[in-house]
Order: C-alpha cells, then sequence, then structure tokens
C-alpha cells in the first residue's frame, strides 16, 4: 500500500519538474513535449499522439518547463522564424512588422546553419583535445623517464660513495697496521739496548766486587799475583751508539695523513660544483631539443576558410587570425 502511494505521488509535477498541460486538478509530471502544439503531456494525455495519424507530423521531445519561451511576448505567437538582422526569434506577425526589411529565415533553416558550425567547431575541440592528449603522454612518458634515470643516478653514487668510505677505511686500518707494527721493532729494538746495558751493569758491579776485594787484599804478594789476571776493562760497545732523538717519532705520519685529508677535501670541493653543474644540466637536457621538437610536431597551422566562416567573424593575417564583431 506505501508503495503504490509512494509510486503514485511519483506521478505529480513538483516544483521541478515540467507539469502535464493538459491534467485538470492535480498535474502529473509531463513524459514529452509537443513542439507543435507547445504543449506537454502527461502519459495518458499524450497517448493520442501516438495513436492518431493527425499527429504525425508533431515533434515529441523531453519534456521542458520553457516551452512559454516559445511564444512572442507581443503576438503570443509561435517563433518559427530567425531574423538574422537582430539575431533574434520572431513570430509572423513581427516579421510582417518591425521586421519587415530585414534578413528572416525559417528558424528551422538558421538551427540547421548553425547546427552545421557547432559541428564544426566541436570537431576542432576534439581535434585540440586529442593533440592535448598526445601532449600530456609524452610528458607523462618524460615524468617515467626522469624518475627512472633519476633512481638509477641516486643508486650508483650512493654504490660509488660507499666505494670510497670502504677505500678510505681500508687505507684507515693499514695505517693503523703499519704504526702498530713500526712500533713493535721500535720498541722491541729500544728494549734490547736496555737489557744489554743492564747486563753491562751488572757485569761492571761485579768487576768492581773484585777489585773491592783486591783492595782490601793485606798480603802484597797474593795483591800482586793476582793483580795482572784482571781483565782490563773493555770499552763499551753501545753506549757511545745510543743517541736519545727528539720525542717525536709518528707525529710526521699524522702530518701527512692530515695532507691526506686536506688534499681529498681539495678534490672534493672542486668535484662537487662538477657534480653539481651536471645535475643542474638535466633540465636542458630533457628540454632541448627533444620535448621540443616533439611539440613542435603536435602544433598545427590552421587557417580559417572565409566562405563557412559566420558573418560576425573578421578574419585576418591570411585567415590566421579570427576576431569577433558586432559587424557583417
Ligand atoms: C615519479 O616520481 C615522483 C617522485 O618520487 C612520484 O611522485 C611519481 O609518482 C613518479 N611517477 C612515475 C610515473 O613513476
Amino acid at each position: 500500500m506505501e508503495q503504490r502511494r509512494d509510486h503514485q505521488d511519483n506521478c505529480y509535477a513538483g516544483p521541478q519538474d515540467a507539469a502535464c498541460d493538459s491534467c485538470t486538478g492535480r498535474k502529473r509530471k509531463a513524459v514529452k513535449s509537443c513542439l507543435v502544439c507547445l504543449v506537454s503531456y502527461c502519459e495518458d494525455h499524450l497517448q493520442p499522439h501516438y495513436d492518431s495519424p493527425n499527429f504525425k507530423k508533431h515533434k515529441l521531445v523531453d519534456p521542458s518547463k520553457k516551452l512559454q519561451e516559445n511564444f512572442c511576448s507581443r503576438h503570443d505567437e509561435v517563433m518559427k522564424i530567425f531574423c538574422r538582422t537582430d539575431q533574434q526569434c520572431i513570430c509572423y506577425l513581427c516579421n510582417m512588422e518591425e521586421h519587415q526589411d530585414h534578413e528572416t529565415v525559417p528558424a528551422a533553416t538558421e538551427r540547421a546553419e548553425k547546427q552545421k558550425e557547432l559541428q564544426e567547431s566541436r570537431q576542432q575541440i576534439h581535434q585540440r583535445i586529442q593533440d592535448r592528449e598526445e601532449i600530456v603522454n609524452l610528458f607523462q612518458q618524460e615524468v617515467e623517464a626522469i624518475n627512472v634515470s633519476a633512481d638509477k643516478a641516486v643508486e650508483d653514487s650512493e654504490k660509488i660513495f660507499t666505494e670510497l668510505i670502504r677505500l678510505l677505511q681500508k687505507r684507515s686500518s693499514e695505517v693503523k697496521q703499519q704504526i702498530r707494527s713500526q712500533q713493535e721493532t721500535e720498541v722491541s729494538r729500544v728494549k734490547g739496548l736496555q737489557e744489554k746495558l743492564e747486563q753491562e751493569i751488572t757485569e761492571l758491579k761485579r768487576k768492581d766486587a773484585e777489585l773491592e776485594q783486591l783492595s782490601i787484599t793485606e798480603d802484597h804478594n797474593q795483591f800482586l799475583l793476582n793483580y795482572p789476571s784482571l781483565p782490563a776493562l773493555r770499552e763499551s760497545t753501545h753506549s757511545s751508539r745510543i743517541k736519545i732523538r727528539p720525542l717525536r717519532y709518528f707525529t710526521d705520519v699524522t702530518a701527512a695523513v692530515s695532507e691526506l685529508r686536506d688534499k681529498l677535501q681539495d678534490v672534493l670541493r672542486d668535484t662537487w660544483r662538477i657534480i653539481s653543474l651536471k645535475v643542474n644540466e638535466v633540465d636542458d637536457l630533457l628540454s632541448e631539443p627533444e620535448t621540443r621538437t616533439e611539440l613542435l610536431r603536435c602544433l598545427q597551422e590552421i587557417t580559417m576558410d572565409p566562405n563557412t566562416a559566420s558573418i560576425f567573424l573578421l578574419l585576418s593575417e591570411g585567415n590566421r587570425k579570427v576576431t569577433l564583431t558586432n559587424q557583417q
């Protein structure tokens, strides 16, 4: 029940709808408007248009609320004539009165001509859309190419910098290893000398003890007998050769590594300029010449046909410039 009432409600014209002009009382929604009767019909009232051959030539269109605009406001007659002079629709009475000397044609004729122009405009628009879409596609391809190239450059340079870092780390540990090895050699050389000197000290102390023993011998004969058997004091082999150098040792290495750092920084700074330049040059490479030639390929010279142009268009510059005028 509910549904049925809804359906019936839906049959009646609301404020938005074109209403049936034949309904008396509450008006139902129109399903068609007739351009000959200039009346809108609901389903029931439209039926004669389908059934009777008298209506055969009537033109039915989707229901319209604006059918009144088809009537001349002065004479209340259907406007079936177009005045080209004033660019407006008029009725046959207007045509006989104030538009008498004007250029007039049946509205249908004017419509047919304008329809043709409109069709041509649409064709031009479609062509333009197609051209633009082609360019958009080219740009899309370009975006993809830029992305692929940028991704690869990022990946490659990351790899290269990683290699550089690894190389520096390798050099760093090599320097460390060399220093440690040299340190060990030096330390053991100094330790060796130290040990020999300590041996010598022990030996000298022993000899000094013997001499002391002899010096306190009371018996002269005994003293003189033992004296020559004492070995002569040898000159120390080491002490004269040892030179104590200033305490610098590995500071020269630090200086050399610092120099390497400074040189690398110089190289990095100089190369950096070149790298930045190359990154910025990409812009020029992309826009010249490929994209430009692609764009030029899509450009088309257009010329207007003066025979088909509207009489209110002014053609100039070899029919390539169009200006809208209010004179014929
Ligand atoms: C290109 O890269 C940009 C930025 O990473 C991204 O937003 C875009 O979706 C990418 N376009 C294509 C077509 O790959």
